[in-house]
């Protein structure tokens, strides 16, 4: 299965994207992780990546696109995978499509988590995530079971630094200009599935599992 999740920065992409990995058994791929884990080891993409990370704005499309090709080449993508963060530009929307193409493959679904403006804000300022693992969490809606400690591997959470609110506002900005776009692509190309993102965390992931379907070695 091979899924593109859509939508604005603080949707819950992150969040219910390692349900659906862990659920359908495909590797979680966000290029924002990526990034964060090449800033954290400071490698030269990593050093790239800050200068406009940290600013709000997207990193450049052809050092992006490299990199998810790259990825989706390795062998644990055979039977599918979830993108989480990626398209998220015209340009990227259509190298991807060549990537596929290229391979005789297709995308199952676009999957957009709809989540309005209004909603934004607080889910991104109340975000702690997992510098080890990833795993991220919300001081009033996903607390860790110990106060400050990721559940998954202990680590102590961190605010990330695109989550004050003027980079926040700045990567809204963004969103709507280049990603919210994609909207309308995957709907003309029939790949457009839409959830309603405001719900609760486990109510979210059961509606998408319902889109996606229950069997989890379908490979439609
Ligand atoms: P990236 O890491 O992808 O950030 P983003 O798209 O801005 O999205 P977020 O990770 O902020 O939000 P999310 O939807 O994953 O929400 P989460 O599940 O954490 O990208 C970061 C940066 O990297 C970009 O700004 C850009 O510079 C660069 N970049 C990345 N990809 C790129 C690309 N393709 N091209 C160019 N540049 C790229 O949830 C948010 C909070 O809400 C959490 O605290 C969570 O616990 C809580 N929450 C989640 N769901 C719910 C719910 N249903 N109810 C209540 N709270 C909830
Ligand atoms: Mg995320
Ligand atoms: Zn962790």
């Amino acid at each position: 299965m091979k899924i593109v999740l859509l939508g604005p920065p603080g949707a819950g992409k992150g969040t219910q994207a390692k349900s659906i990995s862990n659920r359908y058994s495909i590797p979680h791929i966000s290029t924002g992780d990526i990034f964060r884990k090449n800033i954290a080891e400071n490698t030269p993409l990593g050093i790239e990546a800050k200068k406009h990370i940290d600013k709000g704005h997207l990193v450049p499309d052809d050092l992006t696109i490299d990199i998810v090709k790259d990825r989706l080449k390795k062998e644990d993508c055979d039977k599918g995978y979830l993108l989480d963060g990626f398209p998220r530009t015209a340009m990227q929307a259509e190298a991807l499509e060549c990537f596929l193409n290229s391979r005789g493959e297709k995308l199952n679904t676009a999957l957009l988590i709809d989540v309005p403006r209004g909603f934004i804000l607080e889910r991104m300022t109340g975000r702690r995530v997992c510098p080890a693992c990833g795993a991220s969490y919300h001081i009033k809606f996903n607390p860790p079971t110990i106060d400050g400690r990721c559940d998954i591997c202990g680590t102590d959470i961190i605010q990330r630094k695109d989550d004050v609110e003027s980079t926040v506002s700045e990567r809204l900005d963004v969103y709507d200009k280049q990603t919210e776009p994609l909207i309308n692509y995957y709907k003309s190309e029939g790949l457009l599935t839409i959830v309603d993102g405001t719900k609760a965390i486990n109510v979210v992931f059961e509606e998408i599992c319902n889109i996606l379907g229950s069997n989890k070695n379908d490979n439609y």
